[in-house]
């Protein structure tokens, strides 16, 4: 067995209860519920983000059969903001399966967590970990980073290829770990090794436990690793939304489940200008009183979004109403399941501060 294998994950487990994270609201527990939520949060947005988030979720459901028995339009508005709104989805899939066939009791490894909606093969082990303390090794991004720099794992992370060669060196790594490592310690302590100290960009190498049986800092290679993929440019789109108030009500729409905020209630949106007249003119408003605003771009993970509001107050009723089409009140912003920019528009609305051109 190589020395680099075998001194990994207590040199985790050691540095991450000195120095790694301990007062995140997720830690610090054995409850599946409380661990699987965090995990499902984390997956794809950043912990300050999820910080805001998460006790508000679990005191709206404190059970994973408070949100099994909930409609997915009670779930929504508590994740609206947090983006890939598919993970909401399945979350609350989960939940359901769980409390109507499981008798709301998680499962309890990581083997029959990973058959359940949203919970993949590092996030099941996870879960497995923190809650159970089972000896699994997860491979979440930040891992990979950590595994391919210390180990010299060249290639693609998202190959198949190099993604066995990851897991297969993660499982190696814990068959050669004491019988008592602490499972908690290690996988939090990965995670923030990864986000603290093995960053993007310049790892802070003098900080690292794994200085000593490192392969990219032995070789400086820790800019080539892992291997960068080529870069493609980001598309970018563009759209018109409409802000039509009356009084303190708004008109939004609710989305189909699939595509871009899907399930949330968004502001009526067009491709282009003429479109948005267009609707305009068919609703008998005037052009005059519609106003255009300044213009916001939300960035997802595959393009950019460039958003030109148009703001209208008026009392002319809607005409012939669709069923995704409804009155949201301003006061009530915080309870509606509303994608981010435009919680921001409705924001400035309520503030009574639109910034018009
Ligand atoms: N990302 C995924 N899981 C996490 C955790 N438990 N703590 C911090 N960041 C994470
Ligand atoms: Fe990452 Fe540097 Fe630590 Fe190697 S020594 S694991 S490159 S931070």
């Amino acid at each position: 067995m190589k020395k680099s294998v075998s001194s990994f994950a207590q040199s985790v487990v050691d540095w991450q209860l000195s120095h790694g994270r301990q007062h995140l609201p997720w830690q610090h527990t054995k409850d599946p519920y409380r661990i699987w939520l965090s995990e499902i949060m984390l997956q794809q947005t950043q912990v300050a983000t999820v910080l805001g988030y998460y006790e508000r979720f679990l005191a709206r459901f404190p059970t994973v059969s408070a949100l099994g028995v909930a409609e997915q339009s009670e779930v929504m508005p508590y994740w609206a903001g947090l983006g890939y709104y598919a993970r909401a989805r399945n979350l609350h899939k989960c939940a359901q399966t769980i409390h109507y066939e499981y008798g709301g009791q998680f499962p309890r490894s990581s083997k029959e967590l990973a058959t359940l909606s949203g919970i993949g093969p590092s996030t099941a082990a996870a879960i497995a970990a923190f809650a159970y303390g089972e000896r699994s090794p997860i491979m979440d991004g930040n891992v990979k980073r950590v595994f391919c720099r210390y180990f010299g794992v060249y290639g693609l992370t998202h190959l198949r290829a190099t993604e066995n060669k990851l897991w297969d060196l993660a499982r190696q790594v814990i068959a050669a770990a004491p019988a008592d490592l602490n499972m908690t310690a290690y996988t939090q302590g990965q995670m923030d090794l990864g986000s603290q100290v093995c960053t993007r960009g310049q790892p802070n190498c003098s900080a690292c436990p794994l200085q000593a049986g490192c392969y990219a800092l032995e070789h400086q290679t820790q800019t080539e690793l892992p291997t960068p993929k080529p870069k493609t440019k980001q598309a970018e789109r563009h759209c018109d939304m409409l802000i039509w108030q009356q009084g303190n009500q708004i008109l939004v729409e609710q989305r189909p489940d699939s595509g871009i905020w899907g399930g949330l209630l968004t502001l009526p949106q067009f491709e282009d200008e003429s479109q948005l007249q267009q609707f305009i003119l068919n609703q008998g408003l005037s052009l005059n009183e519609t106003h255009k605003m300044a213009g916001l771009t939300h960035v997802f993970s595959h393009f950019k979004l460039h958003i030109t509001p148009w703001w209208i107050q008026t009392s002319t009723p809607l005409r012939e109403p669709s069923v995704q089409q409804q009155w949201i009140d301003l006061t009530q912003l915080d309870q509606t399941a509303l994608p981010a920019p435009v919680l921001k528009l409705l924001t400035g609305i309520k503030n009574q501060q639109p910034i018009l051109f």
